[in-house]
C-alpha cells in the first residue's frame, strides 16, 4: 500500500489518547472511525476534541470551518465490525494490559481486510508481544504517540522483527503527512527511545528528592528553566557537540559513578503508592492538586505546546 492510497483510518479506545489521535487525523481530512467499548466514553468524544479544537482556534492556528471539517470526518462506531469496515489504517489505544491489545488484535484480524495496517500505541509492550496471535504479522507497526497526542509533535515509530520494511515506511510517512515528526525505532525494546530518556531523567529527580538535596518544586524549576529550556530546540546529542566532548569525557568520568543506578522503583516513590499519595488521581502527589489547578496546569501545558508549534513552523 502507498501512503497517497490511505484514506480512512480506525482507531480503538477512544479515551484521553484515543480521542486525541481520531482528532489528528480528523483534521486533515481522513475518515476517521472511533470505537470504544464503553458507550459513555465514546459519547464524550467529540465534546473533548471540540474542547481541543477550541485553543487551535484561539491562537488562529484553524477556522471554525476546521473544527466542523474534523468532527464531521470522526464516525464514532458501537461495535468492532463497524470500526473496521473500509479502514485503511487501525490504530488501537486501549488500556495498557497485553491480554487486553492481544484480544483487540485479534478482533482486528478478523473483521478488517488483510491489506489493513494494524498499529498500537502501548506505551512501551513490545511490539512482537501484542502481535503474537496475528497470523499476518508484517503489517503489525508500533505507533507511539505522546500526550496529548493532537498538540505533542513526536510519534516514535516502532518496527518489531516481524513488520515488514514496506509497512514501516508507508507509516513514517503517514505521521508526516498528517504533520507529526515520525521517529524510526529500529528494534523493538522496552519503552522504545522517549519512554527510556524520561526514566533515566525521572529515576535522577527521585534520587535527589529522596536525599534532600532538594525539593520536587526546586528540581522541577532545574528542568524547566536550565536545559530543559534547550530542549524544544537542540537536541542531546547537538548539546554534546556544542559543549565539547573533553569536556563531557572529563565530567562523565567523576559524575557518573554519583548517579542513581536503583534497579528498582525508589522506596519514596513506593511509600507514595501505599500512602495512596498518587498525584492528580487522589488530589495529592509532590503537589497539592484541587480540580481547578489541574485544569489550569493542562491548559498551561496545552497552550504552551501549541504557541511552540507556532514558533517552529
Ligand atoms: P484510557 O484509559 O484513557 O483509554 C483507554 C480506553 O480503551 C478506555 O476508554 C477503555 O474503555 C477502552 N477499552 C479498553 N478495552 C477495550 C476494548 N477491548 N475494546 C475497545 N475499547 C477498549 O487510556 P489512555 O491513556 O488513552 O491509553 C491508551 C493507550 O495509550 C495505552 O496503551 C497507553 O499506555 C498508551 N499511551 C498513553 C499515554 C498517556 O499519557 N496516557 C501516552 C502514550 C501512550
Amino acid at each position: 500500500m502507498k501512503v497517497e492510497e490511505i484514506k480512512s483510518v480506525g482507531i480503538v479506545g477512544a479515551g484521553l489518547m484515543g480521542h486525541g489521535i481520531a482528532q489528528v487525523f480528523g483534521i486533515k481530512g481522513y475518515s476517521v472511525n472511533l470505537y470504544d467499548k464503553d458507550p459513555g466514553i465514546l459519547e464524550s468524544a467529540p465534546g473533548k476534541i471540540r474542547a481541543n479544537l477550541q485553543l487551535f482556534l484561539e491562537l488562529e492556528s484553524i477556522k471554525e470551518s476546521d473544527v466542523k471539517l474534523c468532527l464531521n470526518n470522526i464516525s464514532p462506531c458501537h461495535r468492532m465490525p463497524d470500526l473496521c469496515k473500509g479502514m485503511d489504517v487501525i490504530i488501537e489505544a486501549v488500556s495498557e494490559k497485553l491480554e487486553v491489545k492481544q484480544s483487540v488484535f485479534a478482533e482486528m484480524e478478523r473483521y478488517a481486510s488483510r491489506k489493513t495496517l494494524l498499529c498500537t500505541n502501548t506505551s512501551g509492550i513490545r511490539i512482537a508481544k501484542i502481535s503474537e496471535g496475528v497470523q499476518n504479522k508484517e503489517r503489525v507497526v508500533g505507533t507511539h504517540f505522546w500526550n496529548p497526542p493532537h498538540a505533542v509533535p513526536c510519534v516514535e515509530v516502532i518496527k518489531s522483527e516481524h513488520t515488514s520494511d514496506e509497512a514501516f515506511q508507508v507509516v513514517l510517512e503517514l505521521m508526516k503527512k498528517v504533520g507529526k515528526e515520525p521517529v524510526r525505532v529500529l528494534k523493538d525494546i522496552p519503552g522504545f527511545l522517549g519512554n527510556r530518556l524520561q526514566l533515566a531523567l525521572f529515576r535522577e529527580a527521585l534520587s535527589l528528592f529522596q536525599q534532600g538535596i532538594a525539593s520536587p518544586e526546586d528540581i522541577d524549576r532545574v528542568v524547566k528553566y536550565s536545559f530543559g529550556s534547550r530542549f524544544p530546540f537542540i537536541g542531546a546529542f547537538e548539546t554534546m557537540d556544542l559543549a565539547g566532548h573533553d569536556l563531557g569525557h572529563e565530567v562523565q568520568n567523576y559524575l557518573f559513578p554519583e548517579l542513581c543506578s536503583d534497579l528498582k522503583p525508589l522506596n519514596v516513590l513506593k511509600r507514595m503508592v501505599e500512602e495512596g499519595l498518587l498525584g492528580v488521581k487522589t488530589g495529592k502527589g509532590f503537589y497539592e492538586w484541587t480540580d481547578e489547578k489541574i485544569k489550569d496546569t493542562v491548559h498551561r501545558r496545552d497552550l504552551g505546546l501549541l504557541k511552540l508549534a507556532k514558533i517552529r513552523e
